[in-house]
């Protein structure tokens, strides 16, 4: 049972770098997991607010979280973003792992999006990122140690104090943990002066509440050709990052397509092309001869997307349960590493209740 003290306990023994390279090859293997199983993403949405459940199954785990996104609340002391996660062993149904998903959830996004990234456009140099909390550090510190080309990482968020510490944190993450070879980052802090250095990055991070577009593809702000888009804060229906000339030069990988169709940017293009939102039912799939095209699909091998000549790649990250799955595995392995103590969480069959409910 983690609370988020433990994890940054288990974490600074670990190595963040090392941690996040295993979780990019764990979450990896989740998408080619033809037994993984997930249920439909649901919640209890009070926009911009939301609490949602979320989670999948294969053969060795079941994996849940219970994940609220509160941008309104951003007066209060909680992070915007808190969750629990909870994995149990296939066969016994038991918990294998109770933790807190607040700290996880960016790190597990981030190496989410180096997975994509590692794919597509291994040789990146210069990341810009638009919203500069949790996810947006995050995104900074994984992209910047996983993709070993990047040399800058451009962090701006609409409050300057955010962007001002978003690039303390991230310089001293990176200096903290040997990102290889000698190899130098650079981390800027970008404000509404400079705002267009972000349009010349080839890699454009978007982690902001997604209550409007902060990126546009028209004068004076063009995107130049090649440019890949991770466009994180779209996930709930509403909610979205890109503007519509941002759809039209662009072509799609989806972590779940079918959520990504109800809740990503997906959601809006979707009209722009005239398509079905229902979706595959599942987290795979392509569509339009392979404009849009699942995780899953581009991981094993799709021609047709690689076809493709449109000028800008946008990945569209909703939060696929798998991701999860791929996270709980590493910690499960960290602790064992550790020889972490367990806790044993469900009483045995043979304890006598009154050896329970004690009398006072
Ligand atoms: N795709 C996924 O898997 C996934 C996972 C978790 C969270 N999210 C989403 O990512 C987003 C960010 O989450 P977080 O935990 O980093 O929140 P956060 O509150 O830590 O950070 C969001 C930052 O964006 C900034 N911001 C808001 N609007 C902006 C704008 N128009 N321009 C520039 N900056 C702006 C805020 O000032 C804030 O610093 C949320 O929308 C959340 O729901 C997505």
């Amino acid at each position: 049972v983690l609370p988020y003290t433990a994890i940054a306990e288990l974490l600074s023994k670990v190595s963040l770098a090392a941690f996040v390279t295993d979780l990019a090859d764990a979450i990896a293997l989740t998408y080619e997991d033809n037994k993984l199983d997930s249920i439909t993403r649901t919640g209890w949405p009070s926009p911009p607010d939301t609490l949602e459940v979320m989670g999948c199954q294969s053969t060795d785990f079941t994996c849940v979280k219970l994940i609220s996104s509160n941008p309104s609340l951003t007066a209060s002391a909680l992070p915007t973003v808190t969750g629990t996660m909870v994995c149990t062993e296939v066969g016994t149904d038991t918990a294998r792992l109770v933790c807190d998903a607040a700290i996880l959830t960016p790190l597990r996004t981030a190496s989410s999006t180096a997975v994509i990234m590692r794919q597509v456009v291994p040789d990146v140099e210069r990341i810009g990122i638009i919203g500069a909390g949790r996810e947006g550090a995050c995104h900074g510190f994984t992209l910047a140690t996983t993709l070993k080309n990047v040399t800058e990482v451009l962090l701006y968020d609409l409050d300057p104090k955010q962007s001002r510490r978003a690039a303390r944190e991230v310089t001293e993450l990176l200096a903290r943990n040997d990102v290889g070879a000698g190899r130098q980052v650079k981390v800027y802090n970008i404000d509404i002066t400079n705002i267009e250095s972000i349009y010349t990055c080839d890699t454009i991070v978007t982690a902001t509440y997604g209550d409007g577009s902060v990126i546009s593809n028209r004068p004076p702000n063009r995107l130049a050709d090649g440019t890949f888009i991770a466009a994180i804060g779209s996930d709930l229906v509403g909610k979205r990052e890109l503007d519509f000339t941002v759809y039209d030069s662009a072509k799609f990988i989806a972590d779940d397509l079918t959520q990504c169709l109800h809740e990503g940017e997906l959601q809006h293009a979707a009209i722009k092309f005239r398509l079905d939102t229902a979706g595959t039912g599942s987290h795979r799939g392509t569509l339009l001869d392979g404009r849009i095209v699942s995780v899953a699909d581009l991981l094993s091998g799709n021609a047709a997307f690689a076809r493709r000549r449109e000028p800008v790649t946008v990945y569209d990250s909703t939060g696929f349960s798998g991701q999860d799955l791929g996270l709980a595995r590493v910690l499960l392995r960290a602790l064992k590493a550790e020889n972490w103590p367990t806790s044993v969480w469900n009483p045995p069959r043979s304890l006598p209740l009154t050896s329970l409910y004690k009398d006072h």
